[in-house]
């Protein structure tokens, strides 16, 4: 019995993933390692090359890394197809939407998904924060919807946080559940509130952080220091910002702020100044840091 049929349920051998940006390269490239068949989609040849390129980058890291040998890099690549269509997506056991943050963006794509994908196809979105029962009434098949959590960086993290809703049947669950065991994650099951578990702990921290700085309580650099060596964390809140991007958290902020309405969601007003300028973090070449050359450099308020 293979790891992916864990508890009986059907193993998944053919994966697609809409949207190649930081998360969805990660998660094609964790499927294709794993022997999955894998279609990767993204609506135009620009972004399609650009999301080849980041899979690509990451498997020769791996190499380089001595994580992967270059003949397990060639397999895995040669079970990656590229398409911006929908059709390459008919025949998917599962699909895993990672693209950007924005509920009515991912509606509109399950429900053409819905369209084209064979009744059987199982759908999954990677969102962190958005409700995933939102997304399954935009399809036919609520029963075969289930989040599919992943964590940056997707390659080495090893969690996975397995969301269902009322209308999730059971074998759905099971499925999704069996499939992040396969790939080599430890599966958790959460229940669909906004932020599941991780993130319902680690936003608020996060932005906590942003508002001590703020309030001056100390450096950017000594609130990453402190953290570091004080708690043992492997970075600081403000560099973990930078990496998780200004602009993704103050969107996670805003949306578990919409949902629980609690001021440790809110985003402070510094994440704004920062979105407002442009300061994404490590993927702009500027944050709570300076990304830009061979070590990163705090830029303090
Ligand atoms: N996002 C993206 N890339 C990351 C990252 C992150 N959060 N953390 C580390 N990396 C990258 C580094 O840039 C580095 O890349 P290169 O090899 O190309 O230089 C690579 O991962 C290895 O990092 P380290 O040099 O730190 O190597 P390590 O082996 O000592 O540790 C690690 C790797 C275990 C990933 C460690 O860096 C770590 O624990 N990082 C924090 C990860 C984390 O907290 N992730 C959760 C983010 S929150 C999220 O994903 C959910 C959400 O919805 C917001």
């Amino acid at each position: 019995m293979s790891i992916n049929e864990g508890g009986g349920a059907r193993a998944i051998t053919r994966l697609g993933v809409v949207g190649c940006g930081m998360m969805g390269s990660g998660i094609a490239e964790v499927g294709a390692r794993s022997g999955l068949d894998v279609v990767v989609r993204e609506p135009t040849d620009e972004l399609l090359a650009a999301g080849r390129s980041r899979i690509q980058k990451s498997l020769s890291r791996a190499v380089e890394k001595e994580k992967l040998t270059a003949s397990e890099l060639d397999a895995a690549w040669a079970r990656l197809r590229f398409a911006t269509g929908f059709d390459e997506l008919t025949d998917r056991d599962l699909v895993i939407e990672a693209i950007v943050e924005d509920p009515e963006a991912k509606k509109e794509l399950f429900a053409a998904l819905d369209g084209s994908c064979r009744p059987e196809t199982i759908f999954a979105s990677n969102t962190s924060s958005l409700p995933i029962t939102d997304m399954a009434a935009a399809t036919s098949r609520a029963d075969r919807f289930v989040g599919l959590h992943f964590f940056n960086p997707v390659p080495v993290m090893k969690l996975v946080e397995v969301v269902r809703t009322v209308a999730t049947s059971d074998e759905t669950f099971e499925r999704a559940f069996a499939f992040a065991g396969a790939l080599g994650k430890v599966p958790i099951a959460a229940k669909d509130r906004s932020g599941f578990v991780v993130n319902l702990l680690l936003v608020p921290y996060l932005l906590d952080a942003v508002r001590q700085l703020e309030r001056g309580a100390a450096s950017v650099r000594d609130i990453d220091v402190a953290m570091t060596l004080g708690c043992g964390h492997p970075m600081g809140p403000l560099t973990l910002c930078d990496f998780v991007g200004i602009d993704t958290l103050y969107r996670i902020g805003e949306i578990m702020y919409e949902e629980y309405r609690e001021e440790r969601y809110a985003p402070p007003p510094l994440l704004r100044r920062l979105v407002a300028m442009g300061r994404f973090g490590k993927k702009s070449g500027l944050g709570f840091y300076d990304w830009r050359g061979l070590e990163p450099v705090p830029l303090e308020p």
